[in-house]
């Protein structure tokens, strides 16, 4: 065996018994290095006849790529399998029962929009969203409310400045254009939910300058006010947990609807109880209605051919309701023993399966 032939074996044979990354890395050093044997090899050269010097020279070149080969090949298993060891070790059991003492709830807004999407979804609602800085045109225009209407005075809108493609800039006062970008974006029949984050300058006991809503849109050729009212006697009935709720639909207006309805739940208010349910007296809970020709018309949808119901529900509103939080503020002042007194646990995740909360 020529000098180098058993330089080549004796360091593989080390490269492969090298165990750390360390022990690898002085391998590389004594082979490699700048005192290491290949390289003193390569110093030696210029004795050699020029016949030899090449023929050695090559076959040095050559052990040099095959070592320094074996070493990368050699790093890389070892880094993955000390990848593998390291996952291995921070291995978690999920299936572990939670630790008591740990401590985290969710929102009465967040479970509240859980538990609608829930019963909705289970209906064949799908989730719909859109910005909350909005168009002028989005937010009103497109939804039947020109410049000098009324509604625009009621929805105390927050103006920002600057001007979109369709108009002002605005905090969106509803989740109704939402709407408008889920009709313009594609084609009927829709069925969608929109929950999310609404703005009005107005702060009181039942005011946020800052609230959510719901919006729901249902656009098919043959959808007509039955089921508008089946969907919501259904979902009033699902979420306050009570299955024979009363529920009253009373002529209404909005701009975007017609006709235009409000709905009131049966409630009964006595000696300063209030409980929702049967009784005398009702609650207005959600406004809705079949969404006006001019609107399906002012998003490319042809009324002749298609029709549609819409509605809006409050959150915040129908959380009070049902869980008995008296004002409305509270949701927002990031109070700990509100939320202990009025959270829920993460694993209470409503389903129409699993059941929603009491
Ligand atoms: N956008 C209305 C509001 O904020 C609520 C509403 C009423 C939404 C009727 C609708 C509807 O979709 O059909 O007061």
């Amino acid at each position: 065996m020529s000098d180098t032939e058993t330089l080549k074996t004796d360091l593989l044979a080390e490269v492969e018994a090298a165990s750390t990354l360390q022990e690898l890395d002085d391998v590389r050093v004594k082979a490699l290095g700048k005192k290491g044997l290949i390289t003193a090899q390569m110093k030696t050269l210029g004795k050699l006849s020029p016949q030899d010097r090449k023929s050695t020279g090559q076959a040095l070149n050559m052990l040099k790529g095959e070592v320094a080969k074996a070493i990368e090949a050699k790093q890389a298993d070892m880094a993955d399998a000390e990848l593998n060891a390291k996952l291995l070790s921070e291995k978690v059991d999920v299936t572990l029962p939670t630790r008591p003492e740990s401590e985290g709830y969710i929102h009465p807004i967040s479970q509240t929009i859980e538990e609608v999407v829930s019963i909705l979804g289970e209906m064949g609602f799908g989730v719909a969203e859109g910005p909350e800085i909005e168009d002028d045109w989005y937010n009103f225009g497109a939804l039947n409310i020109p410049d000098d209407h009324p509604a625009r005075q009621e929805h105390d809108t927050f103006y920002l400045p600057g001007t979109g493609e369709h108009g002002r800039k605005v905090l969106r006062t509803h989740t109704s254009p939402v709407q408008i970008r889920t009709m313009m974006a594609g084609k009927p029949p829709f069925r969608v939910i929109a929950p999310g984050r609404t703005y009005r300058c107005d702060y009181d006991a039942t005011h946020s300058p800052m609230f959510h809503q719901v919006e729901g849109l249902v656009v098919d050729k043959t959808v007509h006010m039955g089921h508008l009212k089946g969907t919501l006697i259904e979902f009033c009935r699902a979420y306050f947990g009570v299955e024979d709720l009363p529920v009253r639909f009373r002529p209404s207006y909005f701009p975007f609807t017609e006709p235009s309805a409000e709905v009131d739940i049966g409630c009964t208010r006595e000696g300063g109880e209030f409980k929702i349910g049967h009784g005398d007296s009702w609650l207005e809970i959600l406004g809705c209605g079949m969404v006006n020709p001019k609107v399906l018309e002012n998003c490319g949808i042809d009324s002749t051919e298609y029709q549609g119901f819409a509605f809006g529900v409050g959150i915040e509103r129908i959380a009070m309701l049902k869980y008995g939080i008296p004002d409305l503020r509270t949701f927002y002042e990031s109070d700990l023993r509100w939320l202990r007194h009025y959270g829920f646990s993460a694993l209470d995740v409503p389903s129409m399966v699993g059941g929603l909360n009491p």
